[in-house]
């Protein structure tokens, strides 16, 4: 008699050969990739009311938002899924292919230009993991501070450290995104004469926006503390010793050393 398999076991075995394979790997990878970038553009776009008010109030009032989403946690969960099997992928493939190199052929790999990005896709995504780790002790795991989320945004890319660990990640992030978003595509079958060029194109053209995008926390942060230290120290300069318009006077300040 002959021995049938329920269908259920039957495609779990196939997903699981085909994971097994070079192929079922990197389709793998390509998919929870892209997922990831569609979660730095959703990620991006809210951060942006970060610039929107100078108290903050419109970013920490979407910062609470999301905090009180009841889909939050799965939402999450579903993230980290996502960066582990990209990562875990990522290790074993990179694996397989060194073994595959050292025993097989000895060749150097010449399969379609070598760039910045796509020569260093293992340093930049241990680069970027690094930074994501320690984004989320800044934010996600720390208490947050009574003047909410924005400020201590702020503060904390108002730190030479923290600017400059912040631009490294994103500067590598962008390295890694110069490369991924067209290979992922590739992989997955997005390969025509036709419109190969549009897509070289629209992918660095997306990954741009979300390097530049990244970016601008920490430049713009900076930027305007040292505008606003070399105005008042510019000011400091320029002002008179001892008032001689009552109008000029300075401000009185409080006892939390806050002007009123
Ligand atoms: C440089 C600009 C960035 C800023 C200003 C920023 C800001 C933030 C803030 C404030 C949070 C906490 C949100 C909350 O708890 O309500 C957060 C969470 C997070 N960020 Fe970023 N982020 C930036 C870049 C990135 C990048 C480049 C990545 C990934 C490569 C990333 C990944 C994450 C993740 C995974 C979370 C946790 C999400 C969650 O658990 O809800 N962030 N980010």
């Amino acid at each position: 008699m002959a021995f049938h398999r329920p269908q259920k076991v039957r495609m779990f075995h196939r997903l699981r050969t085909f994971l097994g394979s070079t192929l079922g790997k990197k389709v793998a990878m390509s998919i929870t990739g892209l997922l990831l970038v569609l979660f730095l553009i959703a990620h991006l776009a809210g951060n942006l009311l970060f610039f929107k008010d100078q108290d903050r109030s419109a970013f920490d009032h979407y910062a609470q938002m999301l905090e009180e989403n009841p889909l939050l946690p799965l939402a999450e969960i579903g993230l980290l899924v996502l960066f582990v099997v990209h990562l875990g992928l990522a290790f074993l493939t990179t694996r397989q292919n060194r073994e595959a190199r050292a025993t097989r052929y000895r060749v150097s790999q010449a399969l379609g230009k070598r760039t910045l990005g796509s020569s260093t896709m293992l340093i930049t995504g241990i680069l970027v993991l690094a930074f994501v780790v320690v984004h989320l002790l800044d934010f996600r795991f720390k208490e947050r501070a009574p003047d909410g989320l924005g400020a201590m945004l702020e503060r904390r890319l108002s730190e030479p450290i923290g600017a400059g660990i912040y631009l490294l990640g994103v500067i590598a992030l962008g390295i890694h995104l110069s490369h991924a978003v067209r290979s992922a595509l590739r992989t997955l079958g997005a390969d025509h004469p036709r419109f190969n060029e549009l897509l070289q194109r629209g992918a660095l053209t997306l990954a741009g926006v979300l390097f530049l995008g990244f970016a601008a926390f920490p430049l713009v942060v900076v930027g305007s503390r040292l505008g606003s230290t070399l105005a008042s120290s510019s000011a400091d300069e320029g002002a008179p010793t001892t008032p001689a318009d009552p109008g000029l006077a300075p401000l009185p300040v409080s006892a939390d050393g806050q002007g009123h």
